[in-house]
C-alpha cells in the first residue's frame, strides 16, 4: 500500500497498485450502482477521482449523507484505467474514512464565486483551484529565489522587521510604539500607557527601545552592511509600508527581495536584475506545467506565451530622459502630464511597457535626483542618479534599484539637502569611512512577481493574508 500525495503524475505507472489518499472532498455524485467522490489534497490541481460501490467499507457514511463538499476523509482503493475524459486514472475504492464533516454552510461549493467575496474568506480560500496553484506558483518562485542566489554565491541576511532608521526617507513607516500597559486595560485605553512628558509628548525614552521604531520598509541598508564584509548578499523578508495607496498593487505588508552586489555598478545591477528574473520565471514554467495551464485558461490567456518571451529576450534599456521624450512624442492625453522631472505613474508606466515596447519588460535609468531616495550614486551630470525600474506589463514597477553613492561627501550632502537627520545614519555613513566599495543593488516586490507570473489581478490575491488599509483580518 502507497500513501501518496495525489497529483498528475500519479497516472498510468501505477495501475493495480493499491493508494491511501488523504484529502478535502471537491465533489460528491451518487448515482444508483456506483458514487464518485473527488479528493484533493492540495498536491496539485488534479482532483482524485474515487469510484465507490455500495460493497465498499465505509459505504454507509456515503448513504447517510455524511460525505459532502469540504469534508476531509481517508480513502484506500485499487489504481485502474478511467472510463472518464478528464482522467487517465481513478482510485477504485476498498475502504473510505470519515476524518472530519464539513457543514452545510461551508461557503465554497463547486459553483465560481467571486474573488472578492473569496478575500473575505481568506481562511477557507486556499481550498479552491485558485488559490491553491497562486500558492504552489508562489511556493515554487520563493524556491527558485533562493536557489538563483545560492548557486551564484550570494549569502543570505535575515534583515531586521523592527528598524530605529527610515531606508527610503519616505516617513512612510508603521510605528511600534510599545504600550506597556498596567494592567489588564481594554485596547482602546492603552493609549493612556504610553509615557508622555509634562507636555502631553510621547516620551520615547521610557518606551521599550528607549527611542522611536519603526516596521522596516526595505532591509537595503542592512543588507549593505553585509554587502561591504561578505561581497554578495541577498535579504527575502517582510517589509511594510504606510502608504495609502488602495490600488490593485500596493500593499501594507509585502515580502521583498534585496540583492546587494559589492565592487558593482548600475549595470551589474541590471543585468543580475534580469538573469534573476528569467531564471524565476524559466524555473515556474518547467517545474509548476499543470498550474501554469490552469492560468493561462482561467486568469490571462496567453501569458504562458508571454513569460516565454521574457525567458528567451533581452530586455529594452532606456533612460529616463528617453522616455520622457517618448511619452511626450506620444500625443496621448494622460491624466497626470508628463514633464522632465516628473515620477512616472502607472498609466505612464503601461504605456511604456505594454504600447510602446509591445508586453516586454523594460528597465528605465538614471532618474532625476529630486524623485529618488538619498543612498543613490550621483551621476556625473549632476541631475540624474544611477537609479533602475524594471516595468513590467500589467503590473508596471516590478523591481526599483540603483547603485548605491559610495562617496561620504556627496551622501553626507545629500542627507543634509533633503533634511535627513544625518545622526541616525550615523552607521550607514561609516560603510564610507571604512573602505567604502562601488556597489549596487535593487529590491523585488515579491507579490508583483506573483502578479506578473501567474496573471492575477489583484495584489491582494498574490499573497495568503493581505494587508491593506483598512484590512487586517485572519
Ligand atoms: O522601489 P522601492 O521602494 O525600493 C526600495 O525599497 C529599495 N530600498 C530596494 C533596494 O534597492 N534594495 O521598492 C522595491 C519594490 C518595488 O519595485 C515594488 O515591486 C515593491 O518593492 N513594492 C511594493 N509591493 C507591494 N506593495 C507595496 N506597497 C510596495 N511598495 C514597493
Ligand atoms: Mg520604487
Amino acid at each position: 500500500i502507497v500513501d501518496v500525495k495525489g497529483g498528475p503524475d500519479e497516472g498510468l505507472d501505477r495501475l493495480g497498485q493499491t493508494l491511501v489518499v488523504k484529502g478535502w472532498v471537491r465533489t460528491l455524485r451518487v448515482q444508483s450502482s456506483v458514487t464518485f467522490i473527488e479528493v484533493n489534497d492540495g498536491s496539485c490541481l488534479s482532483n482524485m477521482q474515487c469510484v465507490m460501490n455500495s460493497d465498499a467499507e465505509g459505504y454507509d457514511q456515503v448513504e447517510s449523507g455524511l460525505i459532502t463538499t469540504g469534508a476531509s476523509i481517508w480513502v484506500q482503493g485499487i489504481v485502474v484505467a478511467s472510463q472518464g475524459s478528464k482522467q487517465k486514472v481513478e482510485l477504485k475504492l476498498e475502504k473510505l474514512l470519515m476524518i472530519g464533516r464539513s457543514d452545510p454552510s461551508f461557503p465554497i461549493q463547486k459553483k465560481r464565486v467571486s474573488r472578492e467575496f473569496l478575500r473575505t474568506k481568506a481562511h477557507l480560500r486556499p481550498r479552491t483551484n485558485t488559490f491553491g496553484a497562486v500558492a504552489r506558483v508562489r511556493n515554487a518562485l520563493a524556491y527558485a529565489t533562493h536557489k538563483f542566489f545560492q548557486e551564484n554565491g550570494f549569502v543570505w541576511i535575515s534583515s531586521p522587521i523592527i528598524t530605529g532608521s527610515d531606508c527610503e526617507g519616505a516617513g512612510e513607516q508603521f510605528c511600534v510604539t510599545t504600550l506597556i500597559p498596567s494592567s489588564q486595560e481594554p485596547a482602546d485605553s492603552l493609549a493612556n500607557a504610553i509615557p508622555k512628558t509634562e507636555n502631553g509628548l510621547i516620551d520615547w525614552s521610557q518606551d521599550f527601545f528607549g527611542k522611536p521604531a519603526f516596521l522596516t520598509v526595505s532591509g537595503q541598508l542592512n543588507a549593505e552592511t553585509y554587502a561591504t564584509a561578505l561581497s554578495d548578499v541577498y535579504t527575502f523578508g517582510p517589509t511594510f509600508r504606510a502608504e495609502n495607496s488602495n490600488t490593485s498593487r500596493h500593499l501594507s505588508e509585502f515580502w521583498m527581495i534585496e540583492p546587494e552586489l559589492a565592487f558593482a555598478d548600475l549595470n551589474d545591477d541590471m543585468a543580475c536584475a534580469t538573469a534573476y528574473l528569467q531564471y524565476v520565471v524559466k524555473h515556474v514554467l518547467e517545474h509548476c506545467k499543470e498550474d501554469m495551464d490552469f492560468f493561462n485558461t482561467w486568469i490571462e490567456k496567453g501569458i504562458i506565451n508571454r513569460l516565454s518571451d521574457v525567458v528567451e529576450k533581452n530586455f529594452v534599456q532606456l533612460t529616463y530622459t528617453d522616455a520622457i521624450e517618448l511619452l511626450l512624442r506620444s500625443n496621448k492625453k494622460f491624466e497626470f502630464q508628463v514633464k522632465w522631472g516628473c515620477d512616472l505613474q502607472s498609466e505612464h508606466e503601461r504605456y511604456i511597457t505594454e504600447v510602446a515596447f509591445g508586453g516586454c519588460p523594460i528597465i528605465l535609468r538614471d532618474y532625476p535626483k529630486e524623485i529618488k531616495a538619498f543612498y543613490m550614486r550621483q551621476n556625473d551630470d549632476g541631475k540624474t542618479v544611477a537609479a533602475m525600474d524594471m516595468l513590467v506589463p500589467r503590473v508596471g514597477e516590478l523591481i526599483g534599484g540603483s547603485q548605491r553613492e559610495e562617496r561620504l561627501e556627496y551622501l553626507e550632502d545629500r542627507l543634509d539637502n533633503l533634511k535627513l537627520n544625518k545622526e541616525s545614519y550615523w552607521w550607514y555613513l561609516d560603510l564610507r569611512r571604512y573602505g567604502s566599495v562601488p556597489h549596487a543593488g535593487f529590491g523585488l516586490g515579491f507579490e508583483r512577481l506573483v502578479q506578473f507570473a501567474t496573471g492575477i489581478e489583484n495584489i491582494r490575491d498574490a499573497i495568503p493574508f493581505p494587508r491593506t488599509p483598512g484590512s487586517a483580518e485572519f
